[in-house]
């Protein structure tokens, strides 16, 4: 079977629609999306919670991007599990035990994949209704699998805990069990294969620093990119949290917890800052 599989080959069918984090920082923000910002920032909360006035369409969205994620992560977690040899986790190899650790995972992101496909349809959505971004099978795609594990075990799926402990908390107040109890039952897996990532990549790399900081240095890339100009965090302006203890279960220090929120902070001004730059370039009383 072919080997180190490049994220243009990923089978789809004519549903989905793709796009990549290339495509998506091409132009920065957009018009919309700063527009959006602007109006949401005057006194509006952007938590998702079902009293927010676009509610709906966001938890959609929201969990159509879970779902392809969950596909991505399969086969991420499958390419690892193949694209390397078995050995002592030097160079190109990987622990035997690795190896059963991403077949583990490759079970679980199916089983991921069919939970979120029939949430998708219970909320109204169709396949395809929003982009699939593939950003995550492309962090899986790496020559190096420990880095694999920390941008995508560690950076993306840590973003997974967070993500799906708001979701649980919004089915919890919105009434809606299956989509609490869904969520509450993925959010444990998904610890567990942040610990994977945790744990593989300290004992891989014990005693070479420079291949983990290399490695840590990936994974805050992958992070930034989705501190998702200040989504996450504890502000009103933030839609979901950092999900701190769920990330010292899955093996966080407490500084790399503090450096993930810095950085969201950061995003956050950022944010808004081109949120007033915006607002003094088309006027500050412009119609939202
Ligand atoms: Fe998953
Ligand atoms: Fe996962």
């Amino acid at each position: 079977m072919r080997q180190f599989f490049p994220v243009e080959d990923l089978a789809r069918d004519e549903r989905f629609v793709q796009t990549n984090m290339a495509e998506r920082m091409k132009d920065g923000r957009t018009a919309l999306e700063l527009k959006e910002s602007s109006a949401k920032s005057r006194g509006a909360s952007k938590r998702l919670t079902p009293d927010r006035h676009d509610a709906s369409d966001a938890a959609r969205g929201l969990m159509h991007g879970i779902m392809v994620g969950e596909i991505q992560a399969l086969e991420g977690a499958g390419r690892t599990a193949h694209d390397f040899a078995t050995g002592d986790g030097t160079s190109d190899t990987v622990p035997f035990e690795l190896k059963l650790d991403m077949a583990r995972q490759a079970w679980d992101e199916a089983r991921h994949v069919e939970i979120s496909a029939k949430l998708s349809d219970w909320m109204g959505t169709e396949l395809g209704e929003f982009a699939e971004n593939t950003v995550l099978f492309e962090a899986a795609c790496s020559n190096d699998p420990i880095l694999r594990l920390a941008g995508v075990n560690r950076a993306l799926e840590g973003l997974a805990i967070d993500v799906f402990t708001q979701m649980k908390e919004f089915g919890d107040i919105a009434g809606d069990p299956y989509l609490e109890f869904c969520e509450d039952w993925m959010l444990a897996d998904e610890v567990t294969h942040v610990k994977m990532g945790s744990d593989w990549l300290r004992k891989v790399t014990a005693n070479d620093p420079d291949r983990r900081s290399k490695a840590l240095e990936f994974q805050q890339v992958v992070d930034k990119l989705f501190s998702f100009g200040g989504a996450r965090g504890e502000s009103e302006e933030s839609s979901f949290s950092l999900a701190t203890r769920f990330r010292e279960l899955a093996g966080f220090t407490d500084d790399e917890v503090k450096t993930i929120s810095e950085m969201d902070a950061e995003a956050l001004a950022e944010r808004r800052a081109q949120v007033l730059a915006y607002r003094e370039k088309v006027g500050a009383d412009a119609p939202a």
